[in-house]
């Protein structure tokens, strides 16, 4: 099977975990830095870092749908007809549809009274990709060590 097939190979999964990884923790840093900041101080040097941490969350942002893209085909479709570890890719891929959306609606909110919403709702799903990713790649290998071999102890 190809490095982007049903089961990734090893610079496939490193270019999937390291898209997650840097999305999460530049969405990450950005809560943090705002916690520190000071929000009458417009010369503070944080407000700087946290913008240059933000665009850095909109590249890796880009970058991740696009690998995400690449999974579509073999990864999802294939595993999802191989009926292998569904319940877990489909709330993945859920949490990472709406972090996409939710996403746009902070580029392009309806309402300007919206925008925190969206945010709130955004850094929630950021949440719940960080605890999901971990719950689907800890499944996935179970159940493929099952594959192999069936009669090992559960
Ligand atoms: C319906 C959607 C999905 C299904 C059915 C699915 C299924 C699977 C299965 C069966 C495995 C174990 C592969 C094996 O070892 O043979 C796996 C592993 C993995 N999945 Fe998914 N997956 C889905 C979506 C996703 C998404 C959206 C991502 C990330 C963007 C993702 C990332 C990974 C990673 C990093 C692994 C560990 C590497 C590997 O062992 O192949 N998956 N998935
Ligand atoms: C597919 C995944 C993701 C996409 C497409 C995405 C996209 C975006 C976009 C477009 C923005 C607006 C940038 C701007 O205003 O300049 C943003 C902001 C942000 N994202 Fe994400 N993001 C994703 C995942 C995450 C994750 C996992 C976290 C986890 C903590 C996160 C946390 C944040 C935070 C804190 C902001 C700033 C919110 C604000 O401006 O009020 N994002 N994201």
């Amino acid at each position: 099977m190809s490095a982007w097939g049903m089961h990734l190979g090893p610079s496939a999964r490193r270019q999937v975990l390291a898209a997650i990884w840097l999305v999460i923790l530049s969405g990450a840093a950005w809560i943090v830095l705002g916690w520190y900041l000071d929000a009458n101080d417009y010369t503070d040097p944080l407000r700087v870092w946290r913008h240059r941490v933000l665009v850095l969350h909109g590249v890796a942002a880009y970058a991740l749908l696009w690998i995400t893209g690449r999974l579509y085909a073999l990864h999802q479709q294939g595993n999802w007809r191989a009926q292998r570890n569904r319940a877990s890719g489909l709330a993945l891929s859920a949490a990472l549809l709406l972090l996409a959306g939710s996403g746009l609606m902070l580029y392009y909110p309806p309402h300007e009274d919206w925008r925190d919403a969206f945010s709130l709702f955004h850094q929630i799903s950021g949440l719940l990709l960080l605890l999901l990713l971990p719950l689907h790649v800890w499944l996935g290998k179970k159940t493929r060590l099952l594959r192999i071999h069936p009669h090992s102890a559960r």
